[in-house]
C-alpha cells in the first residue's frame, strides 16, 4: 500500500531544496530526500528541517539501483520527483562525463528501479503513482529575436552537453510512459533565480562579485536573452503538475520575463547601489569576457498549456523577485560562506581565468 511519502531526488540542490521546504510548508508531510551531495548539494539548505525526526536526507546516487530500490520499497512513496542532475552549462563544456553519468545513465537507473517498484504496487497505488521529471527549456535549443517562444511541440535541438544530456533524459522518461505505461510527467522550465542558488550561476555570482568589488564577467556582448522565473513559482508549478498533469505529457513553465544578461546585471547593480551603496556605482565593475562556446542566444517560453490545463501562472514579478533575491544574499552570508569552499574557488579560477578575468 502506498503512503503519503514522496521521494525527492536532488532535494539538497537549489530548486529541489526550495521544493522540499515549500512541500513541508504546504503539505505538512516530509519528503524523503535522496541526494549525492555533489558540490551543488548542501544539507545546510535544509537546516530548518534538522531535528525533525520525520526529515530524511539520504546521501546517495540516483544511479545506484540497489539503493534506489531499497528506498522505494522501504518508504513506498506515491511519487518520485527527480531534480537530481548536473546543472551548470559551463561545467558541461569543461567536463561532460558527469552530465552523461548522472543526467542520462542516472535518470535511466532511477526510472527503471521506479518501474520495478510501480509494477508490483496494488491497483489503486499503481493508479495514483507519479514519476515527475524536472527538465529545462534548454532542450529546445536557441531562438532568433523574432521566433515564437518554445512550446511543448517545439522540436528538441540541444546545443550544450548539459542540454543534450537533459534531452536524452526527457526521451527516456517519454519512452517509459509509452513502452511500459509508467505514469510519468515532465516539466521544462526556464531560468530560475531565488534563495539558495549556488553562486556559479549568473545572478548569485554577480551579486557576490559585486559585493567584493570583483569584475562582473558578462559573456560576449551580454545581449543573450533568458526568461527568468522565481524558484517559488517553479515549485508551485511542479506541485500543480504533480497534482493534476495529464500522464505522459510535458508542460513548459516560464516567467514571461525575457531579459538580456546585461539588463539582469544592471538591475542587480542598481539594487545593490540602493541596499548597500559603495564608493562607485556597482555597474562600473561590468567586464565583457570571451563568450561561452555554443552560447544559446535566446530562450522564451510559451506557457499557455499549463495555464489553460492547470490554471498555473507566475505570481512574482521579475523586478520584485530580483530585489528580494539580492536582499536574501545580503542577509545570508553564513550560507554563502558555507558553499564557497576550496572546490568552488578552484572552479571560479578555472572558468574565469581562461576568459582572462581571474
Ligand atoms: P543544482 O545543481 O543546484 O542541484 C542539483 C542537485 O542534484 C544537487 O543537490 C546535487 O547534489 C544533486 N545530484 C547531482 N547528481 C546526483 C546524483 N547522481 N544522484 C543524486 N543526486 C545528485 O540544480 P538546480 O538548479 O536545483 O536544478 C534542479 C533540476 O532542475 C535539474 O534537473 C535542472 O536540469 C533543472 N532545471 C534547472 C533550472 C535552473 O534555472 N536552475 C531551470 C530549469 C530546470
Ligand atoms: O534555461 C534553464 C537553464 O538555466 C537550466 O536548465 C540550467 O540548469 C541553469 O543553469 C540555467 O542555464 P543558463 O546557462 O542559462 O544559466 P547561467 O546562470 O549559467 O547563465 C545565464 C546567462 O548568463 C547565460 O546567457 C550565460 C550568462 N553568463 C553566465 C555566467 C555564469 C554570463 O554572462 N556570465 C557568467 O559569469
Amino acid at each position: 500500500m502506498s503512503t503519503d511519502f514522496i521521494l525527492v531526488t536532488g532535494g539538497a540542490g537549489f530548486i529541489g531544496a526550495n521544493f522540499v521546504l515549500n512541500w513541508v510548508a504546504q503539505e505538512g508531510a516530509r519528503p524523503v530526500v535522496l541526494d549525492k551531495l555533489t558540490y551543488a548539494g548542501n544539507p545546510e539548505t535544509l537546516a530548518s528541517l534538522q531535528g525533525d525526526a520525520r526529515h530524511q536526507l539520504v546521501q546517495g546516487d540516483i544511479g545506484d539501483a540497489a539503493l534506489v530500490s531499497r528506498l522505494l520499497t522501504e518508504h513506498q512513496p506515491r511519487a518520485v520527483v527527480n531534480f537530481a542532475a548536473e546543472s551548470h552549462v559551463d561545467r558541461s563544456i569543461v567536463s561532460p562525463d558527469a552530465f552523461v553519468n548522472t543526467n542520462v545513465v542516472g535518470t535511466f537507473t532511477l526510472l527503471h528501479a521506479t518501474l520495478d517498484y510501480w509494477r508490483v504496487l496494488d491497483a489503486s497505488a499503481r493508479a495514483a503513482f507519479r514519476f515527475l521529471h524536472v527538465s529545462t527549456d534548454e532542450v529546445y535549443g536557441t531562438l532568433g529575436p523574432d521566433d515564437p517562444a518554445f512550446s511543448e511541440t517545439t522540436p528538441y535541438a540541444p546545443n550544450s552537453p548539459y542540454a543534450a544530456s537533459k534531452a536524452a533524459s526527457d526521451h527516456l522518461v517519454r519512452s517509459y510512459f509509452h513502452t511500459y505505461g509508467l505514469p510519468t510527467l515532465t516539466t521544462n522550465c526556464s531560468n530560475n533565480y531565488g534563495p539558495f542558488q549556488f553562486p556559479e550561476k549568473l545572478i548569485p555570482l554577480m551579486i557576490l562579485n559585486a559585493l567584493e568589488g570583483k569584475p562582473l564577467p558578462v559573456y560576449g556582448d551580454g545581449l543573450n536573452v533568458r526568461d527568468w522565473l522565481h524558484v517559488a513559482d517553479h515549485c508551485t508549478a511542479i506541485r500543480r503538475v504533480l497534482e493534476a498533469g495529464r500522464l505522459g505529457e510535458t508542460y513548459n513553465i516560464g516567467g514571461n520575463a525575457e531579459r538580456t544578461n546585461l539588463q539582469i546585471v544592471q538591475a542587480i547593480c542598481a539594487t545593490l547601489d540602493d541596499l548597500r551603496p559603495g564608493a562607485r556605482p556597482y555597474a562600473s565593475l561590468v567586464t565583457h569576457v570571451p563568450d561561452r562556446p555554443g552560447h544559446d542566444r535566446r530562450y522564451a517560453i510559451n506557457a499557455t498549456k499549463i495555464l489553460q490545463e492547470l490554471g498555473w501562472q507566475p505570481s512574482i514579478a521579475a523586478e520584485a523577485g530580483l530585489r528580494q533575491t539580492v536582499a536574501w544574499y545580503l542577509a545570508h552570508q553564513a550560507w554563502v560562506d558555507g558553499v564557497r569552499t576550496g572546490a568552488y574557488r578552484q572552479w571560479i579560477d578555472q572558468n574565469y581565468s581562461a576568459r582572462g578575468n581571474a
